[in-house]
C-alpha cells in the first residue's frame, strides 16, 4: 500500500463527532447517528486513501454523502442483520457453511423459480448460494453476464429487482446467504455511460479509455498480457463512429471503467451499496485485479488495485456491516492472498482458492500428491483470518497456473506438462478416464484452458458412454475422494450446481451461436431436473453421489473441528500420491487422507496419540500405516480417551 501527506482528516473527525459533517449537497447536520458511529474509526484511513488517488475533497464529501442515503435506505430487516453480524464476525467461518453456485435460467429459470427451488436447495446443505450474474446485459454480447448494461436492473426474463429482494428475503429465513458479482472493472458497450460516451460526451469518454490514435494503445499492447488470446485478442477496439479507440482487456463489447476518474469510483461504489441493500450478503467483486491501469505495466494487482478494494471494505463497514466481499482473484499463489490485507487493514473477507482447484486436478491426472502437499503446506502457514472459499468446479475454465519452477525440479516442464493435462482432460490420451475441451488456445504460444465438469473430468461420461460399469465405479469414486478433499479443508466449499447429481458435459451449446465459440458453455447447461428423481436411489449414479456427498456435508456440519479455527497442517505420507492432512483443536483431531493412485496405496503416517475412527465407516483403527483405496479417502477422529 502506498503512502501520503496527512490531508486533514482531523477537522473532519471533529465535524464527524460534532455529527455536522457537510453533505456535498448543502444538507449540513445530517443525524444518523449508526452511519456515524461506523464512519468515525474509519473516516481518517478512508479519506487517506481518497485523497491520495483523488485529491477532490468535494467528491469525497460527495462520497460520504451517498454512503450515509444508503446507510438511511437499508431496510430494517438487514440492518437487524447487520447488527448480528457486527456480533458475531466470524459467522462465516462456521463448519456448517457451505455454499453453491449456479444459473437462474439453467437452474429455474427465473428468481421466483430459484425461490420455489429452494427446498431442493436447502435438502443439498446448501446455506450460501451464488446466484450468476443476473443484471441486465445484451443478448449475444453478454458474456454470460459479465457485460452489465445496467447495474440496477434484473435482466428480462429472470425477473425483476423486487423479485430478487423477495428471493433474499425468502433465503434470510432460512438461513441462506446470497451472493451476487459485481462486475467492476468493465461495463457493457450498451451501458449508458457507454452509449453517451460513444455519442462524445466529454464526461463519459472520461470514465473510460478512450484514445483518438493508436498511439497509447500500441504502448499498452507492449506490456499487457492478453485475458482471451482466442476468442477475443488484442486489449482495444476500435468504435469506428467514434473515430476512437476504447480498452478492452475482456470481450471488445466489455469497456474497462476508469477508476482515476473519481466519479466511476464513487458511482461504482453506489451500485455495490445499490445491490447489498437488495439484500446480498456476499458481494463477489469480479475480476478485481484489474481495475487500473498503468503504462509500461501488465495492468495486474497495481497498488491502487489494493487502495480501492480497502476503501471498498471500509464503505462496506460503514453501510453494511454485515455483507462479505468475496474477491474473484486469478492469479498465481504470491497474487492472491495480498488481497486479504493486513489484519489492520483488511481487504476482502474471502477469495477463492484457485491455486489449490488447478493443483488438484493436475494430482488427479498425474497421480501425484506432491505439488498439492507444497500447496496446502503453503495455505496452512497464512494466518487463519485467510478464509478461501473453495471449490473444483466453477462457470470459468481451469486454466494451468501451476508452481511450475517446482514441478520443473521434478521433472515436468512447463509446456509438455500442460499439452500433458490438456490431452488428458480432453480424453485424446487412449487411457484417459476424461472429458471435455479445450479453451482459449492461443495460436501464439500453443498454451490453452480447459473446460468440463466434475463428473465429465472425473471418467463418468465416458464410463456411461462406453457402459462400463467397472469405470463408472471408479468416476464416482474419484468425485467423491475430490469433495472429500475438497470439504477437509478450511473455508467454504462451494458446490457446482450439477456437481451434486454428477451431470456430465453439455454439447448443446455448439448449436447456439450466441455461445458456440466460447467452450465455457460446455459446463453451464441446463440443470437436469429429471435426474434428481434418482436421488433416493441407492443404486444409481446420481443416488451414490448424492447420498455420499450429503454424509460428508452432515459430518462436515456437525464437526466443529472442521471450522476455520482449526489448526491445519500437513504430514509426510511417504508415498507421492497420498496426500494427509490433518486438523486439530485443544478439544480433538482429524486426519484426512486421500489416494491419488488408481489402486489401494497406504499412507505411512504414525500418529500414535490414541485410536481413531473413520468417520465415513465407523470403523475403528490406528493412524499408523492406514490403507486407503484406489483414488479413495478416510476422514479418521481421534477416539475420545476411554471410548
Ligand atoms: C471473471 C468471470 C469470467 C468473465 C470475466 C470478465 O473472470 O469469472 O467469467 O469472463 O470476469 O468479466
Amino acid at each position: 500500500m502506498t503512502t501520503s501527506m496527512n490531508v486533514g482528516t482531523g477537522e473532519w473527525k471533529m465535524a464527524v463527532k460534532n455529527r455536522e459533517y457537510k453533505t456535498g449537497e448543502g444538507k449540513a447536520g445530517l443525524k444518523n447517528i449508526p452511519f456515524q458511529k461506523r464512519l468515525e474509526p474509519h473516516l481518517d484511513e478512508l479519506k487517506w486513501l481518497y485523497m491520495e488517488l483523488y485529491d477532490n475533497q468535494q467528491m469525497f464529501e460527495g462520497l460520504c454523502s451517498g454512503m450515509e442515503e444508503f446507510c438511511r435506505a437499508r431496510r430494517a430487516s438487514l440492518k437487524r442483520l447487520d447488527t448480528k453480524r457486527e456480533k458475531n464476525p466470524g459467522w462465516f467461518r462456521k463448519s456448517s457453511m457451505l455454499g453453491m453456485m449456479m444459473y437462474t435460467d439453467q437452474f429455474a429459470g427465473t428468481l421466483t423459480g430459484v425461490k420455489e427451488k429452494l427446498d431442493y436447495i436447502e435438502s443439498c446443505n446448501v446455506n450460501y448460494l451464488h446466484l450468476m450474474p443476473l443484471l441486465d446485459t445484451p443478448r449475444g454480447r453478454s458474456d454470460g453476464g459479465y457485460a452489465v448494461s445496467d447495474f440496477r436492473k434484473v435482466r428480462d426474463g429472470l425477473g425483476t429487482m423486487d423479485d430478487l429482494r423477495a428471493l433474499a428475503d425468502e433465503c434470510h429465513k432460512r438461513g441462506i446467504s446470497l451472493c451476487l458479482d459485481f462486475v467492476m472493472n468493465h461495463t457493457s458497450e450498451e451501458h449508458e455511460w457507454a452509449k453517451r460516451a460513444r455519442a462524445g460526451e466529454r464526461e463519459y469518454r472520461d470514465r473510460y479509455f478512450f484514445y483518438d490514435s493508436y498511439d497509447v494503445p500500441r504502448q499498452y499492447e507492449q506490456t499487457v498480457p492478453q485475458v482471451f488470446p482466442a476468442t477475443a485478442p488484442g486489449n482495444f477496439t476500435y468504435l469506428p463512429e467514434a473515430g476512437s479507440y476504447v480498452m478492452t482487456s475482456f470481450y471488445p463489447y466489455q469497456w474497462d471503467l476508469n477508476y482515476r476518474n473519481p466519479a466511476v469510483f464513487n458511482e461504482m461504489m453506489y451500485n455495490f451499496l445499490y445491490l447489498a441493500n437488495c439484500g446480498m450478503d456476499v458481494i463477489r467483486i469480479d475480476a478485481v485485479p484489474y481495475i487500473w491501469k498503468e503504462l509500461g505495466t501488465d495492468c495486474r494487482n497495481l497498488p491502487q488495485v489494493h487502495t480501492i478494494v480497502r476503501m471498498m471494505r471500509m464503505i462496506g463497514e460503514i453501510v453494511c456491516p454485515g455483507v462479505l466481499l468475496l474477491g474473484e482473484v486469478v492469479m498465481e499463489p504470491e497474487k492472491v492472498a495480498p488481497y486479504f490485507g493486513t489484519v489492520e487493514k483488511p481487504e476482502c473477507h474471502m477469495l477463492y482458492n484457485v491455486t489449490t482447484m488447478a493443483t488438484l486436478w493436475h494430482s488427479v491426472a498425474a497421480r501425484d500428491a506432491r505439488l498439492l502437499k507444497h500447496q496446502m503446506k503453503a495455505i496452512s502457514r497464512l494466518p487463519d483470518t485467510c478464509l478461501f472459499l473453495n471449490y473444483l468446479r466453477c462457470h470459468d475454465d481451469i486454466g494451468w497456473g501451476l508452481d511450475y519452477p517446482l514441478l520443473e525440479s521434478w521433472g515436468m516442464k512447463q509446456v509438455p506438462h500442460k499439452k500433458y493435462l490438456n490431452d488428458f482432460f480432453t480424453g485424446k490420451i487412449p487411457e484417459s478416464f476424461s472429458r471435455g475441451e479445450l479453451y482459449n488456445e492461443d495460436p501464439v504460444t500453443g498454451d490453452a484452458r480447459f473446460c468440463g465438469t466434475t463428473a465429465s473430468m472425473c471418467g463418468v461420461e465416458r464410463a456411461g458412454f462406453e457402459m462400463d460399469d467397472a469405470g463408472m465405479d471408479h468416476g464416482i469414486g474419484r468425485i467423491l475422494c475430490l469433495h472429500g478433499f475438497l470439504f477437509f479443508l478450511s473455508g467454504i466449499p462451494v458446490l457446482y450446481s450439477g456437481d451434486e447429481i454428477g451431470q456430465v458435459n453439455d454439447y448443446t451449446y455448439k448449436d447456439n451461436p450466441e455461445k458456440a465459440a466460447d467452450s465455457r458453455y460446455i459446463h453451464r447447461g441446463r440443470f437436469h431436473w429429471e435426474l434428481t428423481g434418482c436421488i433416493k436411489d441407492g443404486g444409481s449414479v446420481q443416488g451414490r453421489i448424492f447420498s455420499g456427498l450429503k454424509q460428508m456435508e452432515e459430518l462436515r456440519r456437525g464437526e466443529p473441528l472442521f471450522g476455520a479455527d482449526a489448526r491445519f497442517s500437513v504430514r509426510e505420507t511417504w508415498d507421492d500420491s497420498v496426500l494427509c492432512l490433518v486438523r486439530e483443536q485443544e478439544q480433538g483431531k482429524l486426519v484426512g487422507i486421500f489416494n491419488f493412485h488408481d489402486y489401494e496405496r497406504i499412507a505411512w503416517i504414525d500418529e500414535t496419540d490414541g485410536m481413531y475412527q473413520d468417520m465415513m465407516t465407523g470403523e475403528m483403527l490406528r493412524a499408523s500405516a492406514v490403507r486407503v483405496d484406489g483414488h479413495g479417502f478416510r476422514w479418521l477422529k481421534r477416539a475420545e480417551a476411554g471410548s
